[in-house]
């Protein structure tokens, strides 16, 4: 692992203790600063680690998010990254997702009782701000090696520290509650829904996953602005399909978008 040192292992202010039942969290390793968690967590998968394996650290000096942006981690948020080893497809991957998606909304939900929605594809939203983002990374031969499922939210902290062009559109759990969280019951309530949801998805229930994210749903009947690798697609989000594209429709008709930056206009 890089940068594999003492300085990473000093304690955290985030303490063990995450069920024993569920798969995924069975070994946590929880470090002080890292660049990425989910960079740490490829490293240690590439070597064999096995499934289930979560890297959370304090800090990030260089997280990532989507679309090849930076990930804004300052102290007192929740930053963690799971391994996963399905036994499916590539294509199937992007499903993950989603399945992760709704897990954090329901974690949020039942733990914390937010009104946590969802914007495609990976936002989890509260009050129509971005309160945690979700980053799915796979890497595969003719089939699927692994899948490091990045998550970052916007837990024990105010977003002024968050650089500027971020505050408008991000909120923190902090501020929603007027408080600040165990968070490591808070991953420990998102493992569980992971556990869970990861299990049907494993065996096979992914119709499943996309009807339970169109029921978390804040982007479906809203009008949005969707950039694509290829071009600019405005209308309004009529559905998401069996893979997990969002279908708009346009004045020229629908249009299936399986990846871009995905703005709600109202
Ligand atoms: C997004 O762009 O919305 C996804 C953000 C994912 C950020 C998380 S924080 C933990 C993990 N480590 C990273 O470097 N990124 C993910």
């Amino acid at each position: 692992m890089q940068g594999r040192g003492k300085v990473f292992y000093r304690a955290c202010g985030i303490r063990p203790g995450v069920d024993r039942g569920t798969r995924l969290g069975a070994k946590l390793l929880m470090l002080d600063v890292l660049e990425s968690t989910s960079q740490t967590l490829r490293e240690l998968a590439q070597d064999g680690e096995p499934e289930g394996t979560v890297v959370v650290a304090e800090e990030q000096r260089a997280g990532h998010g989507r679309l090849g942006r930076g990930w804004a981690s300052p102290k007192g948020g929740l930053w963690f990254s799971v391994l996963l080893r399905p036994q499916v497809a590539p294509a199937d991957a992007q499903k993950l997702t989603l399945m992760a998606g709704v897990a954090v909304a329901l974690a949020l939900r039942k733990h914390l009782g937010l009104e946590a929605r969802l914007k495609w594809p990976n936002d989890v939203l509260v009050s129509g701000k971005k309160l945690c983002g979700i980053l799915a990374e796979s890497r595969s031969n003719e089939k699927l090696e692994y899948v490091i499922l990045g998550i970052g939210m916007n837990a024990n902290f105010l977003v002024s520290a968050l650089p500027e062009e971020l505050r408008q559109s991000a909120i923190t759990v902090r501020e929603v509650l007027r408080r600040t969280v165990d968070r490591l019951a808070l991953m420990r309530a998102i493992l569980n829904e992971l556990d869970a949801g990861y299990g049907a998805f494993c065996a096979g229930d992914k119709g499943e996953i996309v009807a339970r994210w169109k029921e978390l749903s804040e982007t479906l009947g809203r009008k949005v602005r969707v950039e694509t690798g290829t071009g600019i697609v405005e209308g309004v989000a009529e559905d998401v399909d069996a893979r997990g594209a969002l279908v708009v429709r346009t004045p020229d008709g629908a249009v299936t978008v399986d990846s871009g930056d995905c703005v709600h206009l109202r």
